[in-house]
Order: structure tokens, then C-alpha cells, then sequence
């Protein structure tokens, strides 16, 4: 019989195992576990209550904004700014940070201990077609004193994040987190409301047969990317090759996919996105403590996603995130390109 409990009997159970927790990350975290729930119903009915579509605006990311879009990150902020605990909300969906006063309260400033980055709705353009999508968080502790958040707060390496997760609106909604204590998987069940553990200690297998990326760009590639997926297509049983293609054109999606059952993801640099599509702070940083907590790997192809050392808040990046294998073999092919 698998092991009953909540995603928030599963946090307190964390914050126990650290006697100096003021319950604030806890509280945060449960906040977030809420939001996802309320974006999943929204996902769920989106269809029926003409949430669908554009809204014709298109975002700091010059990219048009869906209805869902901007209720996710409308929630989220919400949420945030309520919850308390949170001295600055970096949204993906915002040009800037939103910096948030401490808390007076019994007559005393209470000061917000953290900062959290997320993309609100992770696969926006698949929404309309019913396909998976999702939500990324990455939550650091502030590094200035008190008051409202600064940049410095919001700049922070992946290193130093002290927790990350993602919620799936699919098949089924299901939250994955880390505190840095393995990873694990709470599976919503809608009647009861609750998300309740269905994966605890997720461990990435260290070579996969699947690997994921945007074949359209190939003529944009480099050498060294266009020779590595040349090599998956080899026929070698020796190393499970060919390797087989899966690209959902959900980042959330495609990563919790090889997350269970191995494989690597691929957002290489080209010639239209020298630094790759995807963001550092908002889809990267998060995902990749999550991998490298499942023993995977993540890097932009020559160091690791979480060393970085961040210069703006879109700040965007090459991402070769999985198996470890995987991601170590690429990391060659690009070494190599140009020799
Ligand atoms: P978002 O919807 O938050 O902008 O993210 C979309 C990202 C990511 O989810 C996905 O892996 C990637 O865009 C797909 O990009 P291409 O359509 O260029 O392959
Ligand atoms: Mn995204
Ligand atoms: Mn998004």
C-alpha cells in the first residue's frame, strides 16, 4: 500500500528535520501547491468558459499573451503578495521585479525572508490545443537585510536556490518539488482537492534511448549539436541507438517525461538565439536543481546551469538538461566541434 500523505503534510514533515525553520518557506510552498490547484481548474475548464485565445497584447518576451497566461500570473502574484513571506515576485511575464514592503505586525516589521521567480504558464502556445502545460518556481532567500527586495536579491546563482518545483496540467495536475532533499511527486486528486504523494525520491535513470529538441532548427545549429543528434540516429544496439524523438513543445512537459523515464532535453544556441530561447532564472535554474536532485544533469553545454552567475532577469540560455550520460555526451560533441 503506498504510503498515504499530502503535499503539505510533506512539507511540514521536511521543515521538522531543520529546528531553526521559522515555517515561513512551509507557508510559501503551500501557497504555491494552492495556486497550482486553482490554475488546474482554470486549465481544466478553459475550454468552456472562453478563456482560450489571445488577449492581444504580447509580452516583455515580444511573445503574445494567452487569457491563461495573464490569470496564472495574476494568481500567482496574488498569492505572493498575501501569503506574505516574499520581499520581491519575479514573474516571466513581467519586464521588472516586483519589490514587496515588510510585513508590521503586533507593532513590529516582520522581514520577508525570500524571493521567488516563476513562469506562470510554461508551453503557452500548446493551450488551445488541449496539450500539456505547466508552471515553474524557484524560490531563494533574500541576500539584503530587510525592506522591499532589491535586484541583487533577485540575481541570485541556481546554486543558491533553496527550493524549485514545477506543477503538469495534463492527463493529470501533478506537483513535483525539491528542497533540496530529493525530489518528489503529489498527484491532485480532484474530488478530495488535495495533492497526494505519488513519487518520493524520483531518481533519473543515468542514460535514457529519448532525446528532445526543435529538429526545425537544425540548419541553425552548431557543428557540434548538428553531429550529436546525427549520433543518436546511428544504428549501435551496443548503446541503445538510435535513440527515440519525443518533442512536445511543453519545456514542463517534455522534462517530467524524461525525469521518469530518462532522456535529454535540448534548447541549444543557434544562429537566431545565440543564447538559446529559454530562461535562466524562470525555466533553468528551477528545473535543473530538480534534475541534479534526481541525479541528472544540466548545463548550457560547457558548465552547469546552476553556476551562472545571473546579469539580468530574462537573462536566457543554452539548455542540454536529463540523464546524465546524456547530457555528459553532448557536453563532448560541443568540446569537439572545432577541433
Ligand atoms: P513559455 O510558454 O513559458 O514561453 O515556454 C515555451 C518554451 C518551452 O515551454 C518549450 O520547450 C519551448 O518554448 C518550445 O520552443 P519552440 O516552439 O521554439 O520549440
Ligand atoms: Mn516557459
Ligand atoms: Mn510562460
Amino acid at each position: 500500500m503506498k504510503k498515504f500523505n499530502t503535499i503539505y503534510r510533506h512539507i511540514v514533515e521536511a521543515e521538522r528535520k531543520y529546528p531553526e525553520a521559522t515555517g515561513q518557506l512551509s507557508d510559501l510552498l503551500a501557497d504555491i501547491a494552492l495556486a497550482c490547484k486553482m490554475i488546474s481548474l482554470e486549465v481544466n475548464r478553459a475550454g468552456l468558459i472562453d478563456i482560450l485565445g489571445f488577449t492581444g497584447d504580447t509580452n516583455v518576451q515580444g511573445e503574445e499573451v494567452k487569457k491563461l497566461d495573464v490569470y496564472a500570473n495574476e494568481l500567482l502574484t496574488n498569492m505572493m503578495k498575501q501569503g506574505g513571506h516574499i520581499c520581491a515576485i519575479c514573474s516571466e511575464e513581467e519586464e521588472n521585479f516586483l519589490p514587496l514592503e515588510d510585513k508590521f505586525v503586533d507593532n513590529k516589521y516582520v522581514t520577508n525572508k525570500y524571493i521567488c521567480h516563476f513562469d506562470p504558464l510554461d508551453g503557452s502556445s500548446n493551450i488551445d490545443a488541449n496539450v500539456s502545460i505547466g508552471t515553474i518556481f524557484s524560490i531563494y532567500k533574500r541576500v539584503s537585510d530587510n525592506g522591499p527586495g532589491e535586484l541583487r536579491d533577485c540575481l541570485q546563482k541556481g546554486v543558491d536556490q533553496v527550493a524549485a518545483g514545477y506543477a503538469i496540467y495534463g492527463s493529470s495536475t501533478v506537483l513535483v518539488y525539491t528542497t533540496g532533499d530529493g525530489v518528489h511527486a503529489f498527484t491532485l486528486d480532484p474530488t478530495a482537492g488535495e495533492f497526494l504523494l505519488s513519487s518520493e525520491n524520483i531518481r533519473i535513470p543515468k542514460r535514457s534511448k529519448t532525446y528532445s529538441v526543435n529538429e526545425g532548427n537544425h540548419n541553425k545549429w552548431s557543428k557540434g549539436i548538428k553531429d550529436y543528434v546525427s549520433y543518436l540516429k546511428e544504428s549501435d544496439p551496443g548503446t541503445g541507438r538510435p535513440y527515440s524523438s519525443r518533442y512536445i513543445g511543453s519545456l514542463v512537459a517534455d522534462f517530467h517525461r524524461n525525469l521518469l523515464y530518462g532522456g535529454i532535453f535540448m534548447y541549444p544556441a543557434d544562429k537566431k538565439n545565440p543564447d538559446g530561447k529559454l530562461r535562466l532564472m524562470y525555466e533553468a535554474n528551477p528545473l535543473s536543481m530538480i534534475v541534479e536532485q534526481a541525479g541528472g544533469r544540466s548545463s548550457n553545454g560547457r558548465i552547469r546551469i546552476l553556476e551562472i552567475e545571473p546579469k539580468a532577469l530574462h537573462q536566457r540560455t543554452p539548455l542540454f538538461i536529463g540523464s546524465e550520460e546524456d547530457v555528459l555526451a553532448v557536453e563532448r560533441f560541443l568540446a569537439t566541434e572545432n577541433n
